[in-house]
């Protein structure tokens, strides 16, 4: 979960007399992704319409992430634009929602007069009400946690498209000692089975062609004696023609039953997400992670063995407190050793009320930034070399639809979660084609369609 996105939704279903534009910004993980269009969905019944332009919108929220201090400082410069909407059109709403909600609650209304209403994770359900309240000129606040909340009966309003999220559990019990996901997000708690695959099913019948399966956790998911293996498994039958992801897995609980799920499920993409953040073991230790660098470097083994091919990614952190050369060390070489796919690197950033927190911040800043540094370049090295393996192999790529720099070049995605950018034919999103690799950089494959071989234009590689 570390890519960090902006979602503005733009979907307009609601036919009612309530004319208000709604324009959301989403920060943070796919939770938060998957929140927004969770929001959509509390809204748009109440005659709520969403906009892409600000300038157009009612109400501005802005669904926040607190994982990391730049995360923070980022939103706060965003509200500081918008607080200047807010004098010119002083009847403008607007909301902070998500996990800085949770952080700093009430702090927001009194320092930020701009700010009308707060609403954590779990309180969603009360925005018309908040709302209603913000336009008579009372703010509100609302950031209980609770521990049943999952929303399961509120239909998300989704952008029609290829992929679709579906939150199937919420919160974290984890604890790791670095994060405040546990006390943005609450306990953790799972929707039952039975009605996610009821909602695959139907999205599937509207043209839905990948389903990531979401959790803070998502593999500790848990539905009285059915865990997410059967989860998974249930999933991927409801139609075979489907890709079916998950996101985020902690190794502790990566099971047997779940490498086996995804070995022998056809439809189970060969990809896992499972963040090692450190290959220290006192570091790991520290971060109360639960493992061992042994233990996590067995656990890959196993997974490879089970899983040919499979991809794998990772999210590291640098400079966690009293973290030594050494230690980092460590980090870099069981990175070697794994070659992942892929790795989302962070700065250790001090959260208040973690564990951690009390370590203190003892690594200087310019040493953690050479740390990342020294990682993401190393990382680089191996996804380029892991990538240029690929080219000549001939792979099945689910289209995603004009790539961003041209409508005549297409991009997709293969099984393992790579891009993949070749030139437009006939082909339309939520096909799956077959590419021919033709060459390959650290975070891109560059084909054609077909398995014959391609000679104009060649460039290298
Ligand atoms: N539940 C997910 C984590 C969500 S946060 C998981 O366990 O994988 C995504 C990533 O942000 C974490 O994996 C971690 O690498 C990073 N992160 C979390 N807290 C952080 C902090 N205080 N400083 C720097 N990075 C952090
Ligand atoms: Fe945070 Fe650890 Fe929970 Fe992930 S597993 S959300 S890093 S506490
Ligand atoms: Fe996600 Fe950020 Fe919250 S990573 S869970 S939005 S703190």
């Amino acid at each position: 979960m570390g890519t960090f996105v902006s979602l503005r939704m733009t979907a307009n279903l609601a036919q009612s007399s309530n004319s208000r534009r709604v324009y959301v910004e989403t920060y943070g993980c796919q939770m938060n992704l998957a929140d927004s269009e969770l929001i959509g969905g509390i809204l748009n019944p109440e005659g709520y319409t969403f906009t892409g332009e600000l300038a157009e919108a009612d109400v501005v929220l802005l669904n926040t992430c607190a994982v990391r201090d730049n995360a923070e400082t980022r939103i706060r410069g965003r509200l500081g634009l918008i607080s200047a909407q807010k004098r010119v059109r002083p009847d403008l709403v607007v909301g902070v929602l998500g996990c800085m909600a949770e952080r700093l609650r009430e702090q927001f209304i009194e320092e930020e007069q701009l700010v009308d209403i707060i609403v954590g994770p779990d309180e969603y359900r009360k925005l018309p009400e908040l709302l209603a309240s913000a336009f008579g000129g009372e703010k509100g606040i609302a950031v209980r946690l609770s521990r049943v909340e999952t929303y399961d009966d509120i239909e998300p309003l989704r952008t029609e498209g290829v992929s679709a999220w579906i939150a199937v559990m919420r919160g974290c019990d984890k604890f790791c000692t670095f994060c405040v996901v546990p006390f943005t997000r609450g306990r953790e708690r799972s929707r039952p089975q039975e009605s996610i695959v009821q909602e695959v099913r139907t999205l599937a019948g509207r043209g839905f062609r990948e389903f990531t399966l979401l959790g803070q956790n998502v593999n500790s998911y848990r539905d009285g004696d059915r865990s997410f293996a059967s989860l998974m498994k249930a999933v991927a039958a409801v139609d075979r023609s489907v890709r079916v992801r998950f996101t985020t897995s902690h190794p502790q609980d990566m099971s047997d039953e779940l490498i086996e799920a995804i070995a022998v499920t056809e439809n189970i993409c060969k990809y896992i997400h499972l963040p090692v953040q450190s290959g220290s073991d006192r570091i790991l230790s520290l971060m109360n992670r639960t493992y061992t660098a042994e233990q996590y470097m067995r656990l890959v083994e196993k997974i490879r063995r089970a899983i040919p091919g499979v991809s794998l990614t990772t999210d590291i952190i640098s400079g966690f407190p009293t973290e030594t050369e050494e230690d980092h060390q460590m980090t870099v070489a069981l990175m070697r050793e794994v070659q992942y796919d892929g790795a989302y690197t962070f700065i250790y950033s001090a959260r208040e009320r973690t564990r951690a927190w009390d370590m203190g911040d003892d690594v200087p800043a310019e040493v953690k930034s050479a740390r990342v540094t020294g990682i993401v370049a190393m990382q680089q090295l191996i996804s380029r070399e892991l990538n240029r393996r690929l080219v000549g192999t001939v792979v099945p790529v689910l289209v995603e639809g004009p790539s961003k720099k041209s409508d005549m070049v297409f991009m997709g995605r293969t099984d393992t979660n790579k891009t993949v950018v070749f030139p437009h034919q006939r082909e339309q999103a939520g096909d799956i084609v077959t590419i021919t690799i033709d060459r390959a950089n650290s975070a891109t494959l560059f084909g054609h369609t077909g398995v014959a071989a391609q000679h104009a234009e060649g460039e290298a590689a």
